[in-house]
């Protein structure tokens, strides 16, 4: 399988809930991965969907599920997402005693793990742990909820990232969330992104499909320029 150098993610937050398998089968075959979002109402403000609606959506889609725990306690949930399909399980930080652990316990159960960065962490304390990780989320928004503001300050930290990913030759994506649009991508690759959430620059345009490709060529570019 060949590894594709750019992922755009479609955020499922932004879709229709009411005809959720049409809407992922629109992006079928323009996206990489299909963004889950788990909201908890106790990380979080919100809440969305939980494991019962990710394993009856694994069967509606070929799709690999990359799914973004916002929960409180992930080490007794997180696992069951492994065990449902998820190609990808992040957890946060901030809920997270000992995120070494739980990351190998996801890679045990068969799924790669996710370490999410939240706007208000910084991310220097969690650099030595990147090699027990495959993907690193840095939020580009407060997580909780979809359609907010990109803040580009937070740049930093991807930047921070990418200089340590590459200096210790780690095999790890980073993947930027909240606020990805035509007008945001090219700096978060430019900073050294290379996967891309996408909800409402999906789900908010006329052909969802049109605009995962027209977002993985812009970041494209921004990557061969930078
Ligand atoms: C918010 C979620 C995001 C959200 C992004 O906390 O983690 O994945 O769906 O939505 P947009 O792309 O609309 O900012
Ligand atoms: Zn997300």
């Amino acid at each position: 399988m060949t590894v594709p150098p750019l992922i755009v993610a479609p955020s499922i937050l932004a879709a229709d809930f009411s005809r959720l398998a049409e809407e992922v089968r629109a992006v079928e075959d323009a996206a990489d991965w299909l963004h889950v979002d788990v909201m908890d109402n106790h990380f979080v403000p919100n809440l969305t969907i939980g494991l019962p609606v990710v394993q009856s959506l694994r069967a509606a889609t070929t799709l690999p599920f990359d799914v973004h725990l916002m929960i409180t306690d992930p080490h007794r949930w997180a696992p069951g997402y492994a065990d449902a399909g998820a190609y990808n399980v992040t957890f946060h930080a901030e809920a997270c005693d000992d995120p070494g652990a739980l990351a190998r316990d996801l890679r045990a159960a068969g799924a790669k793990a996710g370490l999410a960065i939240d706007r208000d962490t910084p991310i220097e304390p969690y650099l030595d742990l990147l090699p027990n990780f495959d993907t690193l989320l840095v939020m580009t928004i407060k997580a909780g909820f979809g359609g907010q503001r990109f803040l580009p300050q937070l740049l930093d930290k991807v930047r921070a990232a990418r200089r340590h990913v590459d200096a210790g030759h780690l095999e790890l994506r980073i993947e930027v969330d909240g606020g990805i649009a035509a007008d945001t991508i090219e700096q978060a690759a430019a900073a050294g992104a290379d996967a891309f959430v996408a909800g409402t620059a999906v789900y908010g345009a006329d052909d969802p499909a049109e605009a995962v490709r027209r977002l993985r060529e812009l970041a494209g570019g921004a990557a061969a320029g930078a």
